[in-house]
Parts: C-alpha cells; structure tokens; sequence
C-alpha cells in the first residue's frame, strides 16, 4: 500500500502545481480583462463578436418565422380553436426529438399512457394554490406525502432524527433553500456572519447561484482522478465560518458519486452541516441498490448527512416543476421558512422561496409517485442501468473516446485525439441533444427511458461512432458551434463568457 502511495507521489505532485500554477495565471488574466475592455473601440468589437455567435444560434432557437407570433395583445381574443391549432402545430414539431429518445436527460420518462394520465390529474387542480390549504386542503396532504415518501425511500426509517421537508420547485430551489436554512442556522446559532461553503468544484450551479444570492462564499475544492470529491481537500478548505459541506449523489457533470460517509464524517467532527446533492440519483440510486449495483452510502443512513435534495421532476417521473429538500430534524427546516408577522395584508408564512404554487403540478407529482410505486421504480432502474451499460460499453470501443470516471447512467466521455465539441456539433446535425461540459471538454449523456425503447442505444453509437469518423477524416473543418463551446471553455477572461452568456438569454426573450 505504502510503495503504492509513494508511486502517486510525484503525479499528485505535478497534478497539484499544475491546479495552483493555473490558477495563478487565470488570477492574472482575469485583473487584465477591465483594462484590455477599457481600450477604446474594445467593447464594440466584443459587441460584433457576440452578435456572430448569437447568429449560428438564430435557426435553432427561432425556428418558427412561418408561424403566427403574438407581440402585443391582439385587440380582440382569437378563437380558442385557433389558437390551440397553433398550439397543436408547435408542440407536435418539438415532440419527435424528445419522443424518439434523441436528448440527454430533459424527458425522463416521455411514456404517453403515463404523460396522458399526468395531464388529466393536473387538469382537476389546476386552479389550485397550496397558499389557500383551507380551499385545497389536498394539496397539502399531497405535499406531505410526498414529503414522506421520499424521505422513506432515502433512509429515513433508519435515521437517528425525524427527517422532514418542503415541496420546492426545482433541484436549484431546494438547493437555495437548503443553504439559506445553513445560513440562518449559523448565524444564529454560531454567530457566523460571514459564512462559507465548501463544495468540490463538480457540484451544480445551482451552488454558486445560492452563494450569489445568499451572499455565502464558495470554497471549491478539486475532485480526484475519477471526478469524485477530494475528501482531504475539502478537510483543508474547512474554517471556523464554514457552515455545511457539500457531496452529490451523482454529479451532474460526470455521474459519479461523492465519497458521502467521509465527507459527512468531516462534518460531524466540525458539527456543521452536510448537504447531499442527490437532485439526479435520488430516485435512482436507492433502486440501483436494490438490484446489486454498487451503490456507495449517500442517503440518510449515513450519520452526518443533514440534508438531501431530489427531483420526482427527473427520475421520479413527475412533470416539470417539482423538487424535494429534506432535513434530519426540524429546526434546519424552520430555518427555511419565512413568516411576516405585521403586514397589513394579515399574517403570512410560506414554506419555500414562493408565493403562490402550482397544485395542479403538485397532485400530478403525487400521483406519478403512487402509480410508479417501489416495483415501477425498480423496473425502471433496472432498464436504465442496462440501457446505461451497453452504452458505456459501446463508447469504449470507440477508440477515440474516452469515459470520464466510472460513472452508472450519466456518461461523460471525451477525447484525447480528436475536438469533442466537434463531435457534439455532428451529433446535433444527427439530432441529438447532449450536454457540453467543459475544464475539461467533454459531452454527456443523461440515459433515460426514453433511450430503453428499443434500437435507440444502437442508434446513439452508430450515430457518435458516424460523428467521431467525421471528425477524425474532416481535420480542416471547424464547424459553427465547436469554437465557441471551445472558446468559452478556455477564454481566461470570464467576464466576456459571462456576457455572452447574458446576450443568449437575451436573445431566446426576442420576439
Ligand atoms: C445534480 C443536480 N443538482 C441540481 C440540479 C438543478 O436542478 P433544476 O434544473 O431542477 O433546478 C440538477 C439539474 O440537472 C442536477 O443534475
């Protein structure tokens, strides 16, 4: 074991300088970036810039030139016939990527008997608001049974403390509300006004959207060779303003699960919180573990954990705007809270980060649960997971390719040899929808069950295999939308990606 440790020596040694090295050189660039905008003439060929790479993007995000469009009320209403025609024609255009299984994660189940009967429960409370529980008193016993359910099937049987929560809207909405009750927590209790988080640099974005409207400060510590959080990192992050550590259970980016019993060992030795991301897994992995996968402890089963966010809005089958966060125990969850006692609107209080809530959404993600139930769950796991393998198998005999870590159903792979950004841009041109990652370039497929319907896995590796063969024998292309992910990946000045980034939110809001 020792020689073993000493054989890593030097690697970690040249790994680490170069984290540190690059790190400087990106500090230093990055205090260039406000002069180099300053120089006259600067911000307008930025401007142009923007403009061209906004323009490749025009055909895919405003296809719809040849149909009506609504800049302003129409001065009478139309037909209701009419409009849902329109209505009909746009969404039957969109249907067949997402149907046929051509994108990564987005549509997680996508079945129509299950979608129709979905649609039906939401139409019965569609006019349902959780902030009227005397009107809906269902609604809140909805929320309380999905609370529950959820909290049964992540280990709370098996938890020292009641585990309790709320029904947020999305995993970046229990994310946020999740920090913000450590944030309060701390101040109150260890009078920690200036808190810190300590998260390795894989965990969502979500984080650092909660840091930057929370006012947290983010310590992001580096991963290891398989992508998972660098416990001994995290361990030197650690002062006496950190307020939670944070773990996922996968990643979004490379699928892979954090090492969660050291990680909330860490916390418990500081008694300080921590938060398990498990937005993606949390309605995978207690199934995975149940078939024989090798499933890692993540859950509330481990002492330490405190808290845990999951989406029935992903694996759990539910529509678009339901997540769940949970706590071990009360008090973190009233830190969540917020109540005014002296508006003269009358007293208030509301669980989450809303006002108002969906309880058409809310009694659909009740019953997508209680009609999957354990076996629909476990049913559908298993034929993820083995969609997941033959894929992870057919990408490792692409020789160019390369799997990033060891992850289950999330694939993350990449290339030594040729651009994968190229090959992402000649999947889209064979329909498919990945996901860019970037530090380093790599493409991922969130494996769903719109990929178990049959010939679908095939049809993704002969299309990657098709692409990577295009890539490899077209050497001088550079294609539209290679450079850019390229460039946005490396460009040391953030502050120019950052407002790219803006003129592309701008642009899907153009009428
Ligand atoms: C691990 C993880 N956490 C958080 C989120 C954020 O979830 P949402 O998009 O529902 O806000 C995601 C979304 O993919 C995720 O994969």
């Amino acid at each position: 074991m020792e020689r073993k440790g000493w054989a890593f020596w030097p690697w970690r040694m040249i790994l680490a300088l170069r984290q540190t090295v690059g790190r400087w050189i990106q500090a230093l660039l990055s205090r260039l970036e406000r002069p180099l905008r300053a120089v006259p003439g600067m911000e307008r060929r930025l401007e142009a810039e923007y403009a061209a790479v906004l323009q490749g993007l025009e055909p895919i995000l405003k296809p719809y030139q040849d149909l009506p469009a609504f800049s302003r009320l129409p001065p009478e209403g139309e037909a209701p016939d009419r409009v849902f025609q329109l209505l009909q024609t746009l969404a039957a255009r969109e249907e067949t990527r997402w149907r046929k299984g051509y994108a990564s994660g987005a549509v997680y189940h996508g079945g129509a008997a299950h979608i129709e009967f979905l649609n039906r429960v939401y139409a019965l409370f569609s006019q349902a608001n959780p902030l009227h529980p005397d009107l809906w008193p269902s609604i809140a016993r909805f929320e309380g049974e999905i609370v529950a359910m959820t909290a049964r099937m992540l280990g709370a049987d098996q938890a020292d403390e009641e585990i309790v929560g709320t029904v947020t809207s999305c995993g970046t909405e229990s994310t946020l509300l999740a920090m913000k009750a450590y944030r309060d927590w701390a101040r109150e209790v260890r009078g920690i006004t200036r808190p810190e988080v300590v998260l390795p640099v894989t965990a969502h974005a979500a984080f650092e959207k909660a840091a930057h409207l929370l006012g947290l400060r983010l310590v992001y510590t580096p991963v290891d060779e398989g992508y998972r959080a660098n416990v001994q990192a995290m361990a030197r992050a650690v002062t006496r303003r950190t307020i939670v550590l944070v773990a996922s259970a996968p990643s979004f980016p490379h699928g892979v699960i954090d090492p969660i019993p050291e990680i909330a060992r860490l916390a418990q030795a500081h008694g300080i919180g921590c938060h398990v991301d498990a937005c993606l897994g949390g309605f995978v992995l207690p199934w995975a573990e149940r078939l024989g996968y090798p499933v890692p402890p993540f859950d509330f089963r481990v002492r330490g954990v405190t808290s845990i966010s999951v989406d029935p809005h992903k694996y759990g089958y539910a529509p678009k705007g339901i997540s769940v966060i949970l706590y071990r125990g009360r008090q973190l969850r009233h830190y969540q809270y917020f109540a005014a006692t002296d508006w003269p609107g009358g007293l208030y209080a509301t669980p989450t980060l809303l006002g108002s809530r969906p309880g058409g959404l809310i009694a659909a993600a009740w019953a997508a649960m209680v009609t999957m139930g354990e076996q629909g769950y476990l049913e559908a796991t298993r034929a993820i997971l083995e969609t997941a393998a033959r894929i992870r198998d057919g990408i490792r005999q692409i020789p160019e390719l390369e799997i990033l870590g060891n992850p289950l159903w999330v694939i993350a792979f990449t290339s030594k040899t040729i651009d994968i950004y190229r090959v992402l841009e000649q999947m889209g041109r064979r329909g498919w929808s990945l996901n860019a990652l970037q530090h380093p370039p790599a493409v991922h497929l969130a494996v769903t069950l719109r990929h178990t319907q049959p010939g679908v896995a095939e049809r993704f590796l002969g299309d990657l295999r098709d692409s990577v063969a295009w890539v490899r024998e077209h050497p001088e292309e550079r294609g539209e939308l290679a450079p850019v992910y390229g460039m946005a990946a490396t460009l040391p000045f953030r502050g120019v990606v950052r407002d790219l980034l803006y003129r592309y939110l701008d642009l899907l809001y153009e009428v």
